[in-house]
């Protein structure tokens, strides 16, 4: 029998593809002849493929698995991320599509993502084997709503990875659709869930209360008092703590002011935004998810993983793209 060695930190799950992030006279105006751009970059995309850059540039051992195609951006995002350090042995070429692709459009503090899915949504959960989740101490799965074929066996994949001895997290990102449906399964096998701000709400409106009954969820032990007129962190704790009662810790990035966490014993922790000038938000919070993953396998306490998650995402805004600034342990004292 082979003994089978936990020689990863993390297994990513999720979604590849490369960024091509314009800026400059980027609003179209249809019919004109031709716009000009200040500046174009081609980088490292996808949530799945900007968390595992950051685990690696973080000093983890990772390895990420993701369908891409055989052209020429599945070559540069193989050749970037092994440059980086992340294992790539695992990644899926498929032959039928061509590999994703997001074309940001950046246009003063906000932007527009045009995205091809391509391979994004090939990727199988079933070819991931207990072999490889054997090596695993953690899997971090991204993008539920982009990937049907992995949300489908998202569950059973967490079920497997739980009886390999990891621990599992979920990204969601957003649900292009608005439906927000399938993760009535995958809740209770999540061990740590990271939306953002707009997310949670929407998977709290969905969602409710967990039907296995109220754990500790809506009574947060350490929220403000409740004033007459509910402010948004209010509304954000509470969507986070109605999360938590489906049984995650629940991570919530909310952009410049910061993040909060629900535990599903009824905790609140929250950490303000760092100051920073941002030049670029694209990844923040995949850069974010990599640091918290790191902080919490290093058995850092729920709020100092939040607060080297906020500093990481902070730093991770001071270039253009996902994986230009991401933050090294000596900048996180990790
Ligand atoms: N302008 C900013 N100033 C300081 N920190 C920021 C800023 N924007 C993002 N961050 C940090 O990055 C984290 C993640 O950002 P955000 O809330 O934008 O996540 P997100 O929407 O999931 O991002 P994405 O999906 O684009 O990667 C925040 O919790 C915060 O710590
Ligand atoms: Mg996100």
């Amino acid at each position: 029998m082979v003994t089978m060695i936990r020689d990863l930190d993390v297994l990513v799950v999720g979604d590849l593809n490369p960024d091509l992030i314009l800026r400059g006279d980027v609003v179209p105006r249809f019919g004109q002849s031709e716009q000009l751009l200040d500046s174009a970059d081609l980088t490292v995309g996808g949530s799945g493929g900007i968390v595992a850059h950051g685990l690696a540039r973080l000093g983890r051992r990772v390895a990420l698995c993701a369908a891409i195609g055989t052209d020429p951006f599945a070559a540069l995002m193989r050749e970037r991320l092994a440059g980086a350090g992340v294992e790539v042995s695992t990644l899926v070429p498929v032959t039928d599509h061509p590999t994703g692709l997001t074309v940001v459009l950046n246009h003063e503090d906000t932007r527009t993502m045009l995205t091809l899915v391509g391979a994004i949504d090939a990727l199988e959960p079933e070819r991931i084997d207990d072999a490889l989740l054997a090596r695993a101490r953690h899997v971090h799965a991204t993008s539920f709503f982009l990937q049907p074929r992995l949300a489908g066996g998202l569950a059973e994949l967490f079920a497997r990875a739980r009886a390999a001895g990891a621990g599992t997290s979920l990204d969601p990102n957003v649900d292009p659709a608005g439906r927000w449906d399938g993760l009535e399964k995958v809740l209770p096998l999540t061990d740590v869930l990271l939306p953002n701000r707009a997310e949670a709400l929407a998977l709290a409106a969905r969602y409710g209360p967990s039907p296995a009954g109220p754990s500790a969820a809506g009574s947060p032990s350490s929220s403000p008092p409740r004033s007459s007129v509910p402010s948004p962190e209010d509304d954000l704790a509470r969507a986070a703590h109605t999360l938590a009662g489906w049984g995650p810790l629940v991570v919530v990035k909310d952009g410049e002011d910061g993040a909060l966490a629900a535990d599903p014993d009824g905790r609140t922790t929250r950490r303000a935004g760092y100051p920073v000038t941002a030049i670029d938000t694209t990844g923040a919070g995949d850069s974010f998810d990599a640091a918290f993953l790191a902080a919490r396998l290093a058995g850092r306490s729920a709020a100092d993983c939040l607060d080297i998650a906020c500093h990481a995402g902070a730093l991770s805004t001071r270039g253009v793209g996902g994986v230009a600034t991401q933050a090294t342990a000596p900048d996180l004292a990790l």
